[in-house]
């Protein structure tokens, strides 16, 4: 399928908006950086550059394929730099990292085997790049997928599985690689059921008008009911070691 998501300002602002660095995610990342040399891959509007930031005074680098998530970015004055890159076709920095993560960004490339080749290049003897993404079982008990029609089958064709991220990476020359799943069942809180309104989880804009409001609609009233305490979410983080 045509994996292809516009990334333009009405996105951008749903994601300021209503995205939210993720503290366990985050603390992964966290664990491999140990100054500022490190690359955010896939920035956005530079969430986890900020909060990494607060919290350890490094100021890392960041690309993304869109301007105006690179805008808001720019704004946070969180980042060393932050430049403007296609990762389907190019790596935006001469420079080499000892740490480079992708957080959600691997289902939106066309060519994962392309931007994972590239890290590899850019990346120190011994370096790692941190990939956040989520699988097949993660997709299956996320709420998108329970509540709107359509959703999985568009998920299961976007996302890369494990097996191929792993034999992209072994290609590409990385010697280790390991996976831990974060399990943090959340309850469902106006912030999360604005991103879902602004369809900042992006296949949201995949599925027909039809489906996203028969979606909505059962979990507007399922969230009213207060039936949402305790919704299940599961996320895979990777660790490829050069
Ligand atoms: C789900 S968002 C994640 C943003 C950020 N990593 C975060 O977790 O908040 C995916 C990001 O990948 C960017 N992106 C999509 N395709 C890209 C490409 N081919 N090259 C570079 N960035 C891309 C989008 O513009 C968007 O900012």
């Amino acid at each position: 399928m045509d994996n292809s998501y516009t990334h333009g300002g009405k996105e951008a602002t749903a994601y300021e908006e209503h995205r939210k660095a993720y503290t366990g995610v985050v603390d992964f990342f966290l664990s491999h950086i140990k100054s500022n040399n490190f690359l955010d891959a896939g920035c956005g509007t530079g969430h986890d550059l900020l909060e990494i930031y607060r919290r350890s005074g490094f100021r890392g680098y960041g690309c993304d394929k869109s301007d105006d998530m690179l805008a808001k970015a720019k704004v946070k004055d969180c980042a060393s730099e932050l430049r403007i890159a296609d990762l389907d076709k190019e790596f935006p920095f001469d420079r080499i990292f000892p740490c480079i993560y992708a957080h959600d960004l691997l289902h939106h490339l066309k060519r994962p085997q392309f931007f994972i080749a590239n890290s590899n290049h850019h990346l120190t003897d011994g370096g790692v790049l941190l990939i956040g993404t989520e699988t097949e079982n993660d997709l299956r008990v996320k709420f998108t997928s329970v509540y709107f029609p359509g959703v999985l089958e568009v998920d299961l064709a976007r996302y890369h599985s494990l097996v191929k991220i792993e034999k992209a990476a072994r290609e590409a020359g990385f010697s280790k690689f390991e996976t831990e799943t974060l399990s943090d069942p959340v309850a469902m809180d106006e912030a999360i059921m604005n991103q879902v309104r602004t369809k900042s989880h992006s296949v949201l804009g995949f599925i027909d008008k039809k489906s996203f409001q028969e979606g909505i609609a059962r979990l507007q009233d399922d969230f009213a009911a207060g039936k949402l305490a305790k919704m299940p979410w599961q996320y895979t983080l990777m660790t490829a070691t050069k």
